[in-house]
Formats: C-alpha cells, structure tokens, sequence
C-alpha cells in the first residue's frame, strides 16, 4: 500500500540518479568508452543474468536506462492502493538495472567504489572461490544489511550472530549518517571477504554488488542461460539463503525500491524500524516484503522467514565458533604466542590405535599452559591425537589432520597455519583473557572428530606436550610415521585399485557434474582426492562420494570403463554417456565451477595452455580465466578444454591419452613455480628434458603466436607430436 507507493517513488528517483550520472559519464568519455566490473565475465551481472544483454559500453547503458524507464509502473498518487505486487517488482528491477548502471559509472567517473573500508564489486575470482561455499553447505547465504543498528556494541552482536550461522554479511549503507560497516570498523572488528563480513558500498545503490553475487552464482554454478530471468530468479529464491536487514531510523524511498528489488529474487526484507503499514506479497511465500521485528530479535527472526536449517555443533570453548572465523587473522601485536614459525620444533599428528589404548575424551597437557609461558613467539608444542574406531584405517589419517586446519581456525582467537611438523599458529590474546587455554584444543578436536568423524572412530584422546624437549624427541617418530604413510599412498595408482569415487557435492549447482576421483586424479576442485573419497564413503555412505567399480575395460588409453560411463550415465541425470578419465579431446571430465586450473587446447601450438585461477591477465587463448570459466563449467562436456586440480597436472595419467604433460606449452609463471618440484619430478619420469623451462609463460608469450614463436625457439616435443585432432 503506502510501502508500494514509496517503492515506486524510490524507482524514478534512482532512475533519475543513474541517468544523470550516466550523461556526466558520456560528457567525459565518450559514448563509446567501454564500462565493466573488474575482473568478470558477467557484465552487469544483474542485468546480463535477467536479460542476457551484456552490457560493455556507455552506449549500452543508454539503453539499459531507456528499459528501466520503461519498466516504471505510473507514479501511484500518495495513497494509492494496488492490489498485487505486479508494479513494485517491476519497480524494484528497473531500481536494479538503474543501480548497476550507477555503480559502473562510479568506475569511470568517481567516486571510486572502492575506498577506505568499502570493497566494491567482487570479481570472478572471489565470486568462484565464495560461491563453492554456497554448495557444499558452509554459508548457506548470505545477509544484506542497509544503515546501521542502535549504537556500535549492537552492531557486533548482530555480525557475530550472523557469522556464527555461517552466512556472510554483505554491507551497504545509505549514505544518511554512520554505517554498519563503520560501526564495526570503530569496535576493531575485521572485515573483509575472509571473515565474510564484506562491505561492498556506502551508498545504497551497492545493494547490487550483493544481488550481483546471487545472479552469477545462478549464471556459473547453476547453468542458467542469461536472460532467463524466470529460471534465475527461482534459482535464487530456493538454492540462495538470503535476506536484506534494513536497520536505522527511517526506510528511505530509495531502500524501498530496492527491498522491492530483492523480493522479486525471494529475498524478504526484516526491519527494526517502526514503518506504517505492511505489504501481503501475493506473489512469494513470505508473509511481507517487509516485516517490523525488534532489534534483539532481529537475526533469529530472519533465520525463521527463511526457513534456514543451522545445523551447529556446540563446541564448549570460551571463544566464539563456527567457519565465519577461519579467516580471521591475528598480527603479531594482538598474539598472545605464536606456536611453530620457522625453527621452531612443533607438529600435529593423527595416529590409529588400538580400542583399549584410547580413553575418549581424556585431554593432557604435558608441561606449561598458557599462563606459564611467555608472550610471543617461538613456542614448542606437538599435538597428538589417537584414535580409534572399527572403521578407522591408517589411510584415514591424513585426512582427519588435514580437517585440523578448519577445526582449529573456526574458533575465535585461533589461527592455525599448516599442517604436520611445518606448522605456525597464533593464539590471541583476547581469546587468552576470555578464558583459552591449551586443553581447549583438545577439546575442539575431540568435538569435531567425533562430529564430523563420528562414523568412522569410536574414541579420541588429544595430547600437548609444551617442553621443547619432548617435542624434539617425539618429533623423530612423528617423522618416521610421516615418511611411511606417504610412501604408502605414493605407490598408489589407478591401475593397483579396483574402486574409483565418485563426487557429486557440486551437483547442487551443476545438476550433470560428475567428479570421477581416482589415485591418479584428485576432483577438480584439489579438495577431493581418492583416499577423501574412500573416507567420506565410509563416513556416510549414501553421500556424494560412491565406490566405482571400474569393471571391463572400454578402452585403457583414454580411460573409459563400463562401470565408470555407466554411473556417469546414471548420475548426470542421463545428460551425459561416456566419460574419458584420461583425454582433454574426447570425452573429458566435465567441470562444475571449481576448478583450479583450465586447460585449454592451443591449436597452432599443437599443445595446450594451463591457467590458474589465481591468473587474471589475458592468456595465449584470447580469453582470460574468467572467460573460459563460463565456457568450462556447468556440466559440460567441452572437447579441447577442461577444469582440473592441480595436483593432477603432477600425474602420468594427465591427458595421458593425447600425450600427457608433454603437451603443455604455456602456463602462468606464478603457477609454473607453484609446482615445479611436482612438474620437475613428472617430466623426468617421462623423459623429457628441461621441460619446465620449455614451457611458455606471460613473460615470455601472450599470444599464441609468441607461443609457438617460442616453441620452435626451445624445440618443443609438442611440435613433432601427433595432430591433436
Ligand atoms: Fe565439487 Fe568435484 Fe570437488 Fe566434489 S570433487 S567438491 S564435485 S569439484
Ligand atoms: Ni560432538
Ligand atoms: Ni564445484
């Protein structure tokens, strides 16, 4: 009623806003002047995702603003009443058209978007990286927060509430007086994508960065085809927890506009402020577009309309908990020690036993706590945990320590850096003045393994020995016990096992994607290896990871089973027959979203190229990452490119069936150096000399023909090789 009305009015005037700062664009550069977010392939992902335009000039803004005026429902009278919500979504997406044009202008024109606290627009790297989090389950979705809540302590209560049901916190703010964000920033709170406490914008109009985030999360891993709008926003509405917190005093027009923007993708709009009336939607399942909660309610009340299921494991520790802290940091001045650093003995270690030599839940520290040692760095200590379980294998272990890194991360005032004895962590001391101490470790690992792990292992005993002289001598055996798992699973390879796993956990977001995950080729993702894939079958059996029987050979070369095509078959849905686990040109694996790296065939280089997602420049393909990433992904087969991890790039069985690594003629420098100890020891073992100096990168080629320039330079084997097609 009257909210439709001020929806409306809100409309024209940002409409009015993003044209005249549009005309200010064209008067300075051009109607020609090329416009884009940094870093993606999606445009004006809003307006690409519902239209399919895909705007890359002034010129095309032009446009863009001439639709969203033709979108405007008539101005309502002051107390016009409409029946349906019809006009005010229309409203809302001409607001978000109008908005993004805005915003990109800023770009051209200034003020920059990104300034001070405020980030921006994400670009495909962060969108890629955050948005795998929205399918496996970490962050259900995110909050929008406009304007600011009652004083600066509030503030913090309602981010940590919102970290600790794991959703990020996207903040805008209205330009009226203080923001969220700054209020956060005056209590010292950390912000930024690693703490999902993201800033995107001062003005309102950042509101579309946030929206912008759904609609290429629906374009990248859900395979919609931009402009079908309908598909998008469903897509939105059921796979996307999402939901804008309008705090502050007043809801201006403007925010009306944009609440009505929102709703069209299944976002509510919940609120603090006494507003007068409240509008029936008609059209989605939510009582209101906007609902009147007080503030003390106000996160519990968002959970509840969206109907979020928060699953969370109670960890009794002082400090807060949950994946919002991972990525928290600690510098040096706010440590309370630093365990570990550079020549420092310290470990961690997972270790099978015997049922009757762990005792469940016993926690020792083995010589001073916290409060007997000194601040700072150059702290020794070795953690031990032992287990036990009827279905624990030595295999296993590798992967529990491996967890250790997100268990002890997501607890406030921790911050653990690497694994086994090359380890660094911090604890602050914030989390030591609340009340952390050394046992509280244990404590987290015997939670979360029996939480996470609780099909595999019975019981858990944790230990901490803090004297420099106990963990040098224990670290002899820990060193020994490390050599002999890793030879172990070296001599693994596809041909010495009979299972293969399967991995469909990206199937939330790419209906057809299959990863196949053998010895020889971890998911695409780097985050799934076979032994991962045996683990979390064995941890739950009707998951997405499957046992394979690989059963009669099709054809070894490219690596095609009867069993493997079949459950391809069954478990893309019927989408897709045949699958070769060793080829780039027939058949390949195909992507979802995740992928570390890209492979894509060069043809005149009779060779491929390699790119990281890390390589945001233009690459010898005339694409960059981002660009290939949306041909790549979405369940695809694509002969001639494919999404891989980076450990598979290390393996004899890479694109074995088209000539293996002996094909890669260009790659980025960064990510040749990632893996040269990798690469140096595969090219030895296939004969190949020199080759890492033999393959081309950005200093050296940029385009294609540079790298075959290149090549006939160094005598590159791909050069007398077989066509590749
Ligand atoms: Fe997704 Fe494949 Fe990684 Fe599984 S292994 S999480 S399906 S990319
Ligand atoms: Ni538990
Ligand atoms: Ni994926």
């Amino acid at each position: 009623k009257i909210i439709c009305s001020a929806a409306i009015r809100g409309a024209y005037q940002i409409v009015d806003k993003a044209d005249k700062k549009l005309t200010e664009a064209i008067e300075q550069k051009g109607r020609d002047c090329k416009v884009e977010f940094p870093n993606t392939a999606y445009y004006l992902p809003i307006i690409y995702a519902m239209t399919g335009i895909p705007v890359k000039t002034l010129e095309d803004c032009v446009h863009i603003i001439g639709m969203a005026r033709s979108m405007l429902p008539p101005l309502p009278a002051e107390k016009h009443w409409v029946p349906y919500l019809g006009h005010t979504l229309d409203a809302g997406m001409a607001t978000l058209f109008a908005e993004e044009v805005y915003e990109v202008c800023k770009y051209l024109i200034g003020p920059p978007p990104v300034d001070g606290i405020w980030l921006g627009a994400a670009d495909d790297i962060i969108m890629r990286e955050r948005g795998i989090e929205f399918v496996d389950g970490t962050a259900p979705g995110f909050a929008a927060i406009v304007g600011c809540a009652p004083d600066a302590d509030t503030a913090v209560k309602i981010a940590r509430e919102l970290q600790e049901k794991n959703l990020y916190v996207f903040m805008q703010s209205d330009n009226l007086g203080i923001s969220f964000a700054e209020q956060l920033e005056e209590k010292g709170v950390q912000m930024g994508w690693d703490t999902r406490l993201v800033p995107f914008g001062k003005e309102t109009s950042a509101a579309v960065y946030s929206l912008g985030f759904a609609n290429r999360a629906a374009l990248s891993f859900g395979n919609v085809p931009p402009g079908e709008a309908r598909r998008n926003l469903l897509y939105n509405k059921n796979r996307i927890f999402a939901f804008v917190l309008a705090l502050g005093t007043a809801v201006t027009d403007e925010q009306y506009a944009n609440a009505a923007g929102a709703i069209n993708y299944g976002f509510p709009t919940i609120t603090n402020i006494d507003i007068p009336e409240i509008l029936p939607t008609g059209v989605c399942t939510y009582e209101h577009v906007v609902s009147r909660v007080p503030v003390d309610k106000i996160v519990d009340r968002c959970i509840e309309v969206r109907g979020l299921k928060i699953s969370i494991h109670k960890v009794d520790i002082p400090v807060a908990y949950g994946p919002a802290f991972e990525g928290e940091r600690i510098r040096k001045d706010d440590m309370q020690i630093e365990i570990g650093g550079p020549g420092v003995p310290a470990f961690e270690f997972v270790c099978t036993k015997e049922a009757d030599e762990v005792e469940d839940g016993k926690i020792q520290v083995i010589g001073p706590d916290l409060d007997d040692m000194p601040q700072g760095p150059g702290v020794s200590i070795g953690i031990v945990a032992e287990v036990t379980g009827r279905k624990m294998q030595p295999d296993f272990e590798p992967i529990f320590e491996r967890q250790m890194h997100r268990f002890l991360g997501e607890a406030q005032g921790i911050f653990h850096m690497g694994q086994r004895d090359i380890i660094r962590h911090r604890i602050s001391k914030d989390a030591f003045k609340a009340g952390l101490r050394l046992k509280h470790i244990g404590k987290i690992i015997h939670a979360k393994f029996h939480g996470e792990f609780g099909a595999i292992i019975d019981k858990v005993q944790v230990t901490l020995y803090t004297k420099k002289e106990d963990v040098e001598g224990k670290l002899k055996e820990v060193r020994a016990a490390f050599a002999e798992r890793d030879a172990r699973l070296g001599d693994m390879t596809d041909d010495s096992v009979n299972l293969f796993y399967s991995c469909t956990l990206c199937q939330s977001f790419a209906p057809s994607h299959v990863c196949i995950v053998t010895p020889e080729r971890s998911g695409l993702c780097g985050s799934v290896s076979w032994l991962d894939g045996k683990a979390g079958y064995e941890i739950n059996p009707t998951g997405p990871n499957q046992p394979i029987e690989k059963r009669k050979v099709i054809d070894d070369r490219l690596g095609q089973w009867d069993g493997t095509n079949e459950f391809l078959y069954s478990s893309s849905n019927r989408a897709l027959e045949k699958v070769s686990l060793y080829s780039i040109m027939t058949d390949p694996m195909t992507s979802c979203g995740c992928f570390e790296c890209i492979s894509a065939m060069l043809p005149m280089a009779n060779g491929i190229m390699v790119v990281d997602r890390d390589f945001t420049e233009m690459t010898p393909s005339g694409m960059k990452f981002s660009t290939m990433a949306g041909t790549v992904g979405g369940g695809l087969q694509t002969p001639g490119f494919m999404g891989h991890s980076k450990f598979y790039l290390g393996s004899k069985k890479f694109i074995s069936a088209d000539g293996g690594l002996a094909r890669v003629v260009w790659m980025p420098k960064a990510l040749k150096e990632e893996l040269s100890e990798q690469l140096e020891k595969a090219s030895k073992e296939m004969d190949l000399e020199n080759f890492l100096d033999k393959i081309a990168d950005e200093t050296v080629a940029q385009t294609e023909e540079e790298v075959v320039e290149y090549m006939q330079k160094i005598n590159h084997p791909a050069l007398s090789m077989d066509p590749m097609f």
